[in-house]
């Protein structure tokens, strides 16, 4: 029996960064292990805007330590259930569980509490801010901001600087950052949150092949922190490459989910999403 829970706890640590001091006993094994299976679960989710249904029944779960691509074209409702995800929009009907507890009615502020943070599709920084001043202000709507010292808080904040690859900026205003250095800063201010779910909306758009790159290896090092990502690649650009599972949207219905190779010759994705007309099976 000890065997086998010391056998979980190395695969645990492995996946998603637990600390052997976050184990306790067998019990909070088995709490933690009951826990990680599903993060976020939505059951119908559906939003009308007027008579306009903009998502339709949408049934999914994203589990713990997960990259998960939300793929689709314009106007198919990745956005929306962003909105809906993060308390910024109520759905018509359905149900969103995070960690098993309901989440939809509650407001943004508490959502990003309970540890889901986002950024915007386009880079929304405060301008006349310095990037440290950003990230700290990211910080002060996330977990543990009371327990913090303020030198504490400044280390954390150099700290993302470091992760998302500017490290050099931290008294820059963020008016005067590239687009590419704008949405790393968006990266760091949500994960001054302390999220344990990132929602990314279109991280990578317009991004480079050299951009494209480097965005893949800071997700995997987000991943690595042990936090989950839902990420809106509309492009499809970044997602393939680092997606475990994609869920593809059109029309507000959900056309297909899985791995993104048996995603890409679904034969309704090629058709609805790629525009591709007649597939062979
Ligand atoms: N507040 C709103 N009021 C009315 N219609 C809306 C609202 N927000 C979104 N919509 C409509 O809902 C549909 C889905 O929009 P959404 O922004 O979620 O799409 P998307 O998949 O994110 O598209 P894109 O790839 O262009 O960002 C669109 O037809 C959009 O016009
Ligand atoms: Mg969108």
């Amino acid at each position: 029996m000890i065997i086998i829970f010391l056998i979980q706890l190395i695969g645990l640590k492995e996946r998603y960064g637990y600390r052997i001091s976050d184990f306790y006993s067998i019990n909070a094994v088995k709490n933690i292990a009951e826990h990680i299976v599903i993060l976020l679960q939505l059951r119908g989710i559906s939003k009308k805007f007027n008579d306009f249904n903009a998502l339709n029944g949408i049934d999914f779960s994203i589990n713990q330590g997960e990259i998960v691509g939300l793929v689709g074209p314009n106007g198919a409702g990745k956005t929306t259930l962003f909105n809906i995800i993060s308390g910024r929009l109520k759905p018509s009907s359905g149900n969103i569980l995070f960690e098993g507890k309901k989440i939809n009615g509650l407001k943004p502020h508490r959502i990003c509490r309970l540890g889901i943070s986002r950024t915007f599709q386009s880079s929304r920084p405060f301008i006349k801010m310095t990037a440290l001043n950003n990230i700290l202000t990211g910080h002060l709507f996330g977990k543990g901001f009371r327990l913090h010292t303020r030198s504490e808080d400044v280390q954390m904040a150099l700290e993302l600087l470091e992760v998302v690859g500017i490290p050099h900026k931290a008294e820059t205003l963020a008016e005067d950052l590239t687009l590419s250095e704008k949405r790393r800063l968006d990266l760091a201010r949500a994960l001054a949150t302390r999220p344990k779910l990132l929602l990314l909306d279109e991280v990578a758009a317009g991004f480079s092949p050299v951009l494209v790159k480097q965005a893949v290896q800071l997700i995997n090092r987000v991943r690595e922190r042990g936090v989950t990502i839902l990420i809106i690649d509309h492009f499809l650009t970044l997602s393939l490459k680092v997606s475990d599972r994609l869920l593809v949207l059109d029309h507000g219905e959900k056309i297909a989910e899985g791995p993104p190779n048996k995603v890409m010759k679904n034969r309704e994705v090629g058709r609805a999403y790629l525009g591709l007309q007649h597939q062979k099976d």
